[in-house]
């Protein structure tokens, strides 16, 4: 979710498609282990660590790591991002999940050609603290599915961001509308910017080969969209407090259905 540097859409070839189904594979199944490693009083530096070691094993590394930043770079392979945090937690070992927590993981993984995979899973450790959270979690997962569904060839990338925006008012969640969505390639930001709102029909047409990583960033208080950046230079929360949830997938724009890329296909 930052800008695009070029304003030309890629389209990928037959080939870039592969590489970028490779690169959103291996996000998925590292995402999954670090997943499924989150329970109370694991610290966020021991999620990271896991990533690294998934990352090594398949020979891949994050983009994420090294990163430029405001005031400094990136410095871990994942961001961890709990409760009103919204993006781009930093791991530290500091830091003990609890439960009850909110928590979204968030990767990019680059494979040998250099193509990218950019996915997101939010979950709570253990037990919610009520029904609210849980809400927001399903919430937030419905409009990426709802904006996934919309990711198709002849729709326009408003259709995407509308989609969301339609889906976070009928669950009454509060969106992020200062970090957006993106396409994604060589670069992990490429054009088009996809809003978590927008009007249908609007924008960017869409065309097979097109790969986007959508994102819609969801909170619990419709009202609470305000957002601050930590003086860490990279962790941003809401400015009330409000929770988050984040939920992400790239996906490939073909000629039917969206091909989602970062998703583990049973
Ligand atoms: N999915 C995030 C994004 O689109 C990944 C950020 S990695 C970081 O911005 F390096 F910026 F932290
Ligand atoms: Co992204």
């Amino acid at each position: 979710m930052k800008k695009r540097k070029k304003d030309v859409i890629s389209i990928k070839s037959p080939a870039e498609a592969a590489a970028m189904r490779a690169a959103g594979k291996a996000t998925a199944e590292v995402l999954a282990v670090v997943c499924a490693a989150v329970r109370e009083g694991i610290s966020t530096a021991e999620l990271d660590r896991i990533a690294g070691e998934e990352l090594a094993r398949r020979g891949m590394r994050s983009a994420c790591r090294g990163y430029p930043g405001h005031l400094c770079p990136f410095p871990a392979n994942i961001c961890v991002s709990i409760n009103e945090e919204v993006v781009h937690g930093i791991p530290s070992p500091k830091r003990f999940l609890a439960t009850g927590d909110l928590v979204s993981m968030d990767l990019v993984v680059v494979e040998s050609g250099g193509f990218m995979g950019d996915a997101t899973r939010t979950v709570v450790v253990g037990k919610a603290k009520d029904g609210s959270v849980e809400y927001l979690l399903h919430g937030t997962e419905c409009a990426l599915a709802e904006g996934i569904a919309k990711a198709r060839a002849g729709n326009f990338v408003g259709d995407i961001s509308a989609a969301i925006e339609a889906c976070a008012n009928r669950f009454h969640l509060g969106i992020v509308r200062e970090l957006t969505g993106h396409g994604i390639g060589q670069e992990m930001h490429e054009a088009p910017t996809i809003p978590n709102h927008g009007k249908p029909a609007s924008g960017p047409l869409l065309q097979a080969g097109m790969t986007l990583a959508i994102e819609p960033m969801l909170l619990a208080t419709a009202g609470g969209e305000r957002i601050l950046l930590d003086a860490d230079g990279w962790t941003v929360r809401t400015a009330d407090g409000s929770w988050a949830a984040h939920c992400e997938h790239t996906v490939l724009v073909t000629d039917g259905a969206p091909e989602i890329l970062t998703e583990i296909k049973s």
